[in-house]
């Protein structure tokens, strides 16, 4: 009977194999598909993948009255998503407090900010603190590691905030540190320490990491290990990574040059001739 009728459908009018293919095909369009040794994700997942950073018309003051200073005015740029952006500038130009606004912590004036979809402007408190928890990750100049953890203690805490963290092992092989994940953050060095403040800032895997000058208590030598971890991140987890620093030479490993000077984005950079982060020379 069912066979009867199987007979009858269109299902007939074409051999098994032509149906396996078809499966697959339909397969590939739902969940990716690959193409010489590329990975494309679905036509249904295009809105996930182009998480694009967008910057419209930003402008901060400070101050009250007479004291009242405008120090961004009116910032409008884009990062595309998963570059890695340095935002150069003197000290005072402005550029923690645009990585601040970027990242929640600060309110602009006007203009508003946007990751893909998402406005954060039009977010309420709750939303705005979701969005921080789940889209971004901090990393500062200074650590701010829990010194009565040890380093991977200090790692896993941020993962309980995701509901998809990074498995911890493998981050701590990233990191360098898994002879270390034992121990508490003064006995590491500082280049070390920092490590562990980039893996906490990853472990929930976010969107955008967002770095306040990395590597300004760092030495020569370790600055370049933390540039060049933060490059081998951006590869493997395709992170969007925004790195403040007043180092001019750090621009040379990004995807994007943005100058900030007296709260103006003086040049936006598109750099064709990025080199690596072990190449640089200061
Ligand atoms: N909370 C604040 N109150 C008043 N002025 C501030 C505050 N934060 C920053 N500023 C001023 O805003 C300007 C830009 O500061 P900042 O964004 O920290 O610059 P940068 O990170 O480039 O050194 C500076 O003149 C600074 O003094
Ligand atoms: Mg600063």
């Amino acid at each position: 009977m069912v066979e009867a009728k199987l007979r009858n459908s269109w299902f007939t009018l074409i051999d098994e194999t032509e149906i396996q293919s078809i499966l697959y095909l339909l397969l590939e369009f739902i969940f990716g598909f690959e193409v010489c040794g590329y990975s494309y994700v679905s036509f249904f997942y295009f809105q996930e993948v182009f998480m694009n950073l967008k910057i419209n018309d930003i402008h901060k003051f400070y101050g009250e009255k007479e004291s009242r200073t405008e120090v961004l005015k009116g910032i409008t740029c884009e990062v595309k998503d998963g570059e890695i952006c340095v935002l150069l500038g003197p000290s005072g130009s402005g550029k923690s407090t645009l990585l601040n606004i970027i990242g929640g912590l600060e309110s602009a004036d006007s203009g508003s900010i946007s990751i893909g979809n998402t406005d954060t402007d039009s977010m309420t408190d709750k939303e705005l603190s979701q969005y921080r928890r789940d889209t971004l990750g901090f990393v500062f100049q200074f650590y701010n590691l829990i010194p009565d953890l040890t380093i991977k203690e200090n790692i896993e805490v941020c993962a309980y905030l995701s509901p998809s963290p990074l498995d911890i092992n493998e981050l701590l092989d990233t990191l360098g540190l898994t002879d270390h994940q034992d121990k508490f953050p003064n006995q590491l060095s500082g280049g070390q320490q920092q490590r562990c403040a980039i893996g906490r800032a990853l472990v929930k895997n976010p969107k955008l990491l967002l770095c306040d000058e990395p590597t300004g208590a760092l030495d020569y030598k370790t600055s370049k290990e933390i540039l060049e971890l933060i490059e081998k991140i951006n590869k493997r987890y395709k992170n969007t990574i925004v790195i403040v620093t007043h180092n001019q030479a750090i621009g040379s490993m990004a995807d994007r040059i943005l100058k900030l000077r007296d709260g103006k984005i003086v040049k936006d950079i598109t750099n064709e001739t990025k080199i690596s982060a072990k190449a640089l020379e200061w």
